[in-house]
């Protein structure tokens, strides 16, 4: 698949570098092309992807992967272009993170709306699926990193667009279906988005960030 991946980051990189290591077509966008973050990971990978703009990257993907900073993305997706954006499953994993107070970072937006809604009512054409956001980049892409069933959510007001993104996250990465939750429509993702603050302070106590949610049922 021709796929975009916004954002030069370690999630940026991570994802865009699995998915060539899959033998997709990536482009990687920014907001110039040829930042040295964008060259340092096209080189990783042996050349076998491109650099792009925000907004030539979304026209080259067939579906687009949200990987810019939180406080920024919606920054980022106007400079993608809504045209750009149309009709195309836009995998949100952002999280809108202000760390302009320092740490610990606290959230742009949260408890009656969050970053998923905000860029689903800006681009209502697109098919917004929040997923990914509540794990580490090095889990996103291997689970298996954490021994044992461990639960990813998703998204999204579409349905058809939610079923895709679930089995891309098993086909690409390795998520179980058993292990994704589908969480129905988009505002879901003010409590994915909220988990930020627990899951930093985890962060803080444990010194790493390789952990992840197991969801125990009782017994009926
Ligand atoms: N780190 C993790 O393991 C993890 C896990 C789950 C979710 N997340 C979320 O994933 C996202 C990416 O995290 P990250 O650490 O990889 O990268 P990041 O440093 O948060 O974001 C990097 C990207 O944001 C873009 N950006 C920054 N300021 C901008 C602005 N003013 N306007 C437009 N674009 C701007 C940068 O563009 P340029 O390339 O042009 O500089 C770059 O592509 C974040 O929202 C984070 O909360 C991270």
């Amino acid at each position: 698949m021709k796929i975009a991946v916004l954002g030069t980051g370690m999630v940026g990189k991570t994802l865009a570098t699995k998915l060539v290591q899959l033998g997709h077509q990536v482009a990687m966008g920014s907001r110039t092309a040829d930042g040295d973050a964008g060259q340092e990971w096209l080189k990783s990978v042996g050349g076998k992807g491109k650099l792009a703009t925000f907004a030539d990257a979304a026209a080259f993907g067939e579906v687009v992967f949200d990987c810019t900073n939180g406080a920024n993305s919606l920054a980022a997706l106007r400079q993608a272009g809504a045209a750009n954006l149309r009709r195309k499953i836009l995998i949100h994993v952002s999280n809108p993170l202000d760390f302009s107070k320092g740490m610990p970072p606290t959230l742009t937006v949260c408890n009656t709306d969050s970053l998923g809604e905000q860029v689903q009512r800006e681009f209502p054409d697109t098919l917004v699926v929040k997923a990914l956001n509540t794990v580490a980049c090095a889990l996103m892409v291997q689970p298996s990193l954490a021994p044992g069933g461990h639960h990813l959510f998703i998204c999204g007001n579409d349905a058809k667009a939610r079923d895709k993104v679930a089995g891309w996250l098993s086909e690409w990465f390795g998520w179980t279906s058993g292990d994704i939750i589908d969480l129905g429509d988009i505002t879901g993702a003010r409590g994915m988005e909220m988990w930020m603050a627990l899951w930093l302070r985890l962060y803080g106590k444990f010194g790493h960030p390789q952990f992840n949610l197991r969801l125990i049922f009782p017994n009926k």
